[in-house]
């Protein structure tokens, strides 16, 4: 199972990890000594060693040095901390950018990059293959060898390959490449053109040998930053570098960890992604289950939450990464400790507020707690980013004794959430590259539409629910879930055809939005009445689809028979900038028309069941399954109303609480154990909430019963060990 990685990674040193990335060999040698005093009074057993020192390993490219390494990794033993250990590839020293320079990049608009920052590699370089690798592997035979890593009590408890792996590379042996895979993909060029539909614009291609790469001086329609891929000519071909590009990287990740494994075959090994990412397919490096120990052995990833970001907005990230993970426990590999420099306003964390997001990522599922960086850089470009110690150096400042108190609470309840797991979603919001990359390359029909807002539409109103939701691929198995929405889920295979009819099938409720099930895996629209592989379960025919600016909302308006339950309280609902104008079938139930335009009278909201219950209905409140399609996209009341229709009569478990308080659940991983109810206050200034259990607040040790109120501080949690 794989959530054996965490089950090592607990019982190696017994305890929810807290540290992160330290970088010492930014400081002279005397500082360490302090580092060292200052982690053990804020509570921290782990750091994350190595992230960026290639350059200082491998001075140049016959010689190897890890002396600096080594007494890091020693006075980090002496100290009983743990490490993860990264192989140090995500940015690349100078001697290799200048003496090979088949490592650099190629920009999107040609340019030929030369050493500079990080993360920048060139994933088809032959050069980079090799060393990348090679570095890994020498990293962990040698702490193999000193007996710092490959045994269940060593002090290297897992391996954190590269660093945020992003971006692409346009050079011409990326290009080349790329023709390689393609002649893999379609064997021949007609069924290439067949597949792009190519003749388009006199995109006939005759020989694979005419393929170049969709970048901004070819195909990729302009776009000012040059690391993001515009628009799409042919969304087959802009889509095939996309998966193709990836796949070179996660290639190049494998390399790395095989080499690791080769020096000890029980490393565990990640790398930190970034939540709701766009340019890999996060759901590609998933574990594989298989056996062939491909993929990250858990999930790690890096919070930065922006500045005014709510808490839905957060949660949904850790709950993706969860979701790739398999909805096994996960790694927060970074967070700020408070600042975070390079956004555009550097706002520092509030009072309690590190402390609280800290809550919200254990809540979700994370069972370590890490930062960037331990101490604060006295120079370069992240010098005014926060760390643990800040620049004073001691441990007088706020973010310092913040961070010193939730070392020690963590410590205190470790073995209490660490006999938990995250609890299992009712509710399932499939999310999918594909029709991400496939939505954002199209042109039209409203260059308003953004992907992650429409999962964050949906998820915001089940978090203010306080409901379970698990964020899955769309041929995970649906078969658990209460209910399943797929915002958006524009890319249609055949495979994610035959997982929904049979979820739905087998009395499954899905909801489906506007741009959804519309082309197949080439960007190709299907071609009948829409949406066509799933027209017969869903009961409707879309036949146009009219985009309107945010400013002309249409009001929807319920029918009487429909579940929603805000009705009189609710502010009036309404759809916006998608409007889809559809015929239902006869059998299909028209929940809500539209209130205005010409297409006023018509549909927006319909549910066609795929079932009856014993007594025969087929009304939401009986509970039967069938698919709901919502032909725009509601605004908040609106969003409220179709979620009420879609849950009517399945059961879900809501758990009522002030919009800014959130009330997760972790569930014992033992029958005999508690779970545990996280009752978080997300904002600044004192609220109340209802306590949903009785139990005790592990925090305080103080009884709490339920219903009763439960006082939160500004940004205060309180965890109730359900008993
Ligand atoms: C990323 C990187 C870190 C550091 C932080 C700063 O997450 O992985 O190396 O640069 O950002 O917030
Ligand atoms: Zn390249």
């Amino acid at each position: 199972m794989a959530s054996q990685p965490f089950a090592r990674l607990r019982s190696s040193h017994g305890g929810i990890l807290y540290g992160g990335d330290y970088n010492p060999e930014q400081w002279p040698q005397s500082v360490w000594k302090e580092d060292m005093r200052l982690f053990k009074e804020a509570h921290i057993n782990e750091v994350t060693l190595n992230v960026f020192s290639w350059a200082l390993l491998q001075p140049s490219e016959d010689t190897y040095d890890f002396s600096m390494l080594d007494r890091i990794v020693d006075l980090c033993k002496e100290n009983g901390l743990k490490i993860v250990m990264a192989t140090g590839t995500g940015a690349m020293p100078p001697w290799l950018t200048k003496a090979h320079p088949d490592v650099n990049r190629v920009g999107y608009n040609g340019e030929h990059f030369r050493h500079s920052g990080r993360e920048n590699f060139c994933a088809t370089s032959p050069t980079f293959l090799t060393l990348a690798p090679r570095l890994a592997g020498k990293l962990a035979e040698h702490y193999v060898q000193r007996g710092d890593a490959g045994k269940p009590d060593s002090p290297i408890v897992a391996w954190h390959v590269s660093n945020e792996y992003s971006g692409f590379c346009w050079c011409d042996r990326c290009a080349a490449q790329f023709r390689e895979w393609l002649k893999a993909r379609y064997g021949t060029i007609e069924k290439l053109d067949e597949a792009w539909n190519a003749n388009m614009w006199s995109h006939t291609y005759h020989s694979f040998d005419e393929i170049d790469t969709p970048s901004g001086l070819g195909d990729g329609m302009p776009t000012p930053n040059q690391y993001v891929t515009g628009h799409a000519v042919l969304g087959g071909y802009s889509l095939d570098y996309r998966r193709f590009y990836g796949q070179q990287v996660l290639h190049e990740y494998e390399l790395e960890k095989a080499a690791i494994r080769r020096a000890d075959p029980t490393a565990l090994v990640t790398t930190n992604m970034m939540g709701t990412f766009n340019d890999y397919d996060y759901l590609d490096w998933r574990t594989d289950h298989a056996g062939a120990g491909t993929g990250v052995d858990f999930v790690s990833w890096d919070s930065y939450p922006g500045l005014g970001e709510d808490a839905a907005a957060i949660d949904l990230r850790h709950d993706l990464m969860r979701g790739v993970g398999t909805q096994k426990p996960w790694m927060l590999m970074e967070q700020a400790p408070s600042n975070q420099n390079w956004m555009p306003y550097c706002y520092v964390k509030r009072p309690g507020q590190m402390e609280e997001l800290s809550w919200q990522a254990v809540a979700h599922g994370a069972d370590a707690v890490q930062f960037f960086q331990m101490r604060q850089a006295r120079s370069g470009c992240e010098k005014f980013h926060s760390g643990i110690i800040s620049i004073d150096g001691t441990d007088q400042s706020r973010t310092f004794k913040e961070c010193a108190a939730l070392g020690g609470k963590l410590e205190k309840l470790s073995a209490d959430i660490l006999a938990t797991v995250p609890q299992a979603g009712q509710v399932a919001l499939i999310f999918d590259w594909n029709s991400w990359w496939g939505l954002q390359f199209s042109v039209g029909p409203t260059s308003a539409l953004d992907y992650v807002h429409e999962m964050q539409r949906w998820y915001r109103e089940l978090h203010r629910r306080n409901i379970a939701v698990d964020v899955v691929s769309a041929t995970d198995d649906l078969s658990q879930y209460r209910a399943v929405i797929a915002p958006c889920l524009y890319m249609f295979t055949d495979a994610m055809t035959a997982n929904l009819r049979s979820y739905v099938s087998g009395g499954g409720r899905l909801l489906l939005t506007p741009m959804s099930a519309l082309a197949d895996q080439n960007d190709e629209l299907f071609v009948g009445q829409t949406p066509v592989p799933l027209r017969k379960e869903v009961g409707v025919w879309v036949e146009e689809t009219d985009s309107l600016a945010p400013s002309t909302p249409v009001p929807l308006v319920f029918a009487s028979h429909a579940p929603v339950t805000n009705t009189g309280t609710a502010s009036q609902p309404n759809g916006n900038m998608l409007f889809n104008i559809v015929h239902a079938d006869p059998r299909t139930q028209v929940l809500a028309t539209y209130g205005s335009q010409f297409y006023k009278g018509t549909p927006a909201l319909t549910f066609a069941a795929s079932e009856k219950d014993e007594s025969g209905r087929t009304d939401l409140a009986a509970g039967i399954g069938g698919i709901m399609y919502c032909a725009t996209m509601p605004d908040e009341a609106g969003t409220r109303d179709v979620i009420d229709c879609l849950l009517a009569g399945r059961h879900v478990r809501e758990v009522e609480s002030d919009p800014l308080v959130e009330i997760t659940r972790r569930t014992a991983a033992d029958p005999s154990g508690h779970d545990l109810v996280f009752v978080i206050n997300t904002a600044e200034g004192a609220r109340t909430a209802v306590a949903p259990e009785s139990g005790v607040d592990l925090l305080t040790g103080q009884r709490v019963s339920q219903g009763q109120e439960l006082e939160l501080a500004s940004f205060g949690t309180v965890i109730i060990s359900v008993q």
